[in-house]
């Protein structure tokens, strides 16, 4: 049976490295379902022959690795960045400079715009998958990196492999699956990813094998080490070769170019064509092809000196102003918002891009009819960055007047001393400040409540919430009365919003919407003071005291907290059960030296405590966690389920392997 087993993982492993490498299906989905199944079947038949690298594993396990550091072999260097072609130039006379020879070819690549991962191999076996991380240490994301298709689980190949090799590339979301993504997201109220970039790192970080089989990330591999060099070519282009054949999916765009001038015309030629690519990519990288020439070179403490990355300026298109909208937001800024003839920039269709504020309106001196300049950075929301007013005709002749009055509520608009902004000030009753609010309340860095904008929506305007403390008075009942609500989603927000009330009391600081808090500064408020009493009885010179506030922020801290309908509010939230105060458990940092010179692996499910929670305890004392085995592994905390490689290892290496119980009997 074994071999029957090892045969269909073979033709499964075939079939996917045709359909998500080569792009070249050669069997219907049902059929590869069938064989799937098939396989299955077998393998709970047959528990024996259990492989973690089985294609039915791919998402097989949701024991991942959540944010266990470790150490790369070699340092995951960056690129020094270029932006004109003087610097292409300079690099290529840096180049000559050192070596003394009349043509050198250069490896110029598309540069992927996602994440970079390294996949380590050993035996042609997948090991583990480490993010960048800092260059020096890394994630490991094996797990989520074993879910993407296109990475082999084995290598491909028939020649013999290195017993440990090491291949590095991007990870990266098409921009087909990015914009399914973010339609899927729109339509259920999530924050939209602002890039294919954001939206892969976003999904590898959730260290759910799972999500990334749904959202279906790609990874292109341009690098690779073998700790047996006579394995490797010579240089960067048969290497890419050598990749492809191993079965990893390699970008086929690249070129080795033999002068500068050619390098500028690949860079030219890729600018507007990389527009037309089912996959973001924000610049060209390029290598010194012969790996000779780069040990020559060498490297500095950041990058090598061997490559470079030109990046491409943000792209920036025109379109016509054709309106303007005025957009309250939470803290009651009206912003200015072009509306536009829809255009395609970076990967998206744009209509709407921010105008910033009236003086900015006013130092363009744009009219409605003008053709603008839409430039898009980071963010989602792109940016009008300029205005051809030679092209102005009698079209665009209406000025933009800022209105006087809220465009929601009516209130006389109120400029702010010292800042551009101008708001309107009926912060209690103006509908879009308070639905706002109650969003930014839910959003998933504060109490992170599984609500659409659609719904807080209608709960306002039904008046079920009049503000964010009334969530905690729905019940299931009041909840399937909302448009599109069953029992089964009814429970699951009501769930959701009883699940925040254990949320941090720092997040439940930010949460609140004081202007001027953000993130950093409520965390930094929660650590000095450890209730949110105590905040609200500060000083604003005391607030001062603590680093990175400054009197702006101290001044927007103490005005909030002299409302009378603020205090209510986090009087009304304290009622529900939320936390206003550090809680002391979290603070009580064990700190026993009992575990010190110690690393553990912790493998399979325990009863009493969660893996997380065995970790915690095991630093808490002073002990270190890694997530394989070597011989450098002190003990094995293992639970129900250690998976079976695990358990090979650790016997092969005399590691001693201890229970749950064992842990703590050794802490306490
Ligand atoms: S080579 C030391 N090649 O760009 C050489 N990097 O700024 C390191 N990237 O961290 C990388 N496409 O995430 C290389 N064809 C390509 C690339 C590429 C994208 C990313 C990679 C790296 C970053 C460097």
């Amino acid at each position: 049976m074994k071999e029957k087993i090892e045969q269909l993982r073979e033709e499964l492993n075939n079939h996917n490295y045709n359909y998500y490498v080569l792009g070249v299906p050669t069997i219907s989905d049902i059929e590869f379902d069938a064989l799937m199944k098939e396989l299955e079947t077998l393998e709970k038949q047959y528990p024996e022959f259990f492989d973690p690298l089985s294609p039915t594993q791919r998402v097989g396990s949701d024991l991942t690795e959540k944010g266990v550091k470790v150490k790369h072999a070699r340092p995951m260097l960056s690129l020094s960045n270029s932006y004109s072609f003087e610097d292409v130039v300079a690099f290529s006379n840096r180049v000559k400079e050192t070596i003394k020879e009349d043509t050198i070819e250069y490896n110029t690549e598309l540069k992927l715009d996602g994440i970079s991962i390294s996949v380590i191999y050993e035996h042609g076996r997948l090991l583990q998958a480490l993010t960048r991380g800092d260059g020096e240490q890394g994630e490991d994301v094996t797990s989520s990196v074993k879910a993407i298709s296109s990475i082999p689980l084995k290598l491909r190949s028939g020649n013999k492999i290195p017993e440990r090799i090491e291949v590095r590339g991007e990870i990266i979301l098409p921009w087909k699956r990015f914009k399914e993504i973010n339609e899927e997201r729109a339509r259920v109220g999530e924050e939209l990813f602002a890039n294919p970039r954001n939206a892969v790192s976003g999904t590898i970080k959730q260290y759910s094998p799972a999500l990334v089989a749904h959202r279906k990330p790609e990874a292109y591999m341009y690098y690779i080490y073998a700790d047996d060099a006579s394995f490797l070519p010579q240089s960067i282009s048969e290497r890419i070769k050598l990749l492809h054949s191993l079965g990893f999916k390699t970008e086929s765009h690249g070129k080795v170019c033999r002068s500068t001038d050619e390098i500028l015309e690949f860079i030219k030629h890729w600018e507007s064509k990389r527009d037309d690519l089912p996959f973001a990519t924000d610049g060209i990288v390029i290598k010194v092809d012969e790996i000779r020439l780069q040990e020559e070179l060498g490297l500095t403490a950041k990058s090598p000196k061997w490559a470079i990355a030109y990046k491409y300026p943000a792209e920036r298109k025109e379109s016509k102003l054709i309106g303007v909208e005025f957009q309250v937001g939470r803290t009651g800024t009206v912003t200015p918002v072009g509306i536009m003839d829809p255009l395609h920039l970076s990967g998206t269709i744009v209509r709407r891009a921010s105008l910033h504020n009236a003086d900015y309106i006013k130092s363009m001196d744009l009219r409605l009819g003008d053709i603008v300049a839409v430039e898009k950075g980071g963010e989602i929301i792109p940016k009008i960055v300029g205005v051809r007013t030679d092209l102005r005709n009698d079209g665009a002749t209406s000025p933009i007047v800022f209105p006087s009055n809220c465009p929601e509520c009516g209130t006389p608009l109120v400029r702010k001393e010292d800042v551009a902004a101008i708001y309107c000030p009926n912060s209690t009753e103006c509908p879009p400040q308070i639905i706002n609010s109650i969003e930014h309340f839910c959003s998933r860095k504060a109490l992170n409540i599984n609500i659409g904008p659609e719904t807080i929506k209608e709960l306002y305007g039904k008046g079920m919430v009049k503000d964010a403390s009334d969530l905690y008075t729905l019940t299931p009942m009041h909840l399937i009365q909302l448009k599109g609500f069953k029992e089964r989603s009814a429970l699951k927000l009501y769930d959701s919003i009883k699940d925040s009330v254990s949320t941090p009391y720092h997040r439940v600081l930010y949460a609140l919407g004081i202007p001027q808090v953000g993130e950093t500064t409520a965390k930094l408020l929660a650590q000095r003071f450890k209730s949110l009493d105590n905040i609200s009885i500060q000083t604003i010179e005391s607030l001062c005291e603590v680093e990175g506030i400054g009197e702006i922020v101290a001044g927007s801290i103490r005005g909030y907290f002299q409302e009378e309908r603020h205090t209510s509010f986090i009087n009304r939230l304290k009622a529900a059960g939320l936390k206003l105060e550090v809680e002391t458990t979290s603070e009580q940092t064990i700190t026993s030296k009992k575990l010190d010179g110690m690393t553990f692996v912790v493998s399979g499910i325990f009863s009493s405590h969660s893996r997380d929670e065995i970790k915690e305890l095991i630093t808490q004392n002073g002990g270190k966690v890694a997530s394989s085995i070597s011989s450098k592994t002190s003990k094995v905390i293992a639970g129900e389920n250690m998976g079976p490689q695990k358990l090979e290892k650790a016997n092969q290496l005399n590691i001693p392997i201890i229970s749950e119980d064992d842990f703590l009997s050794l802490i306490h």
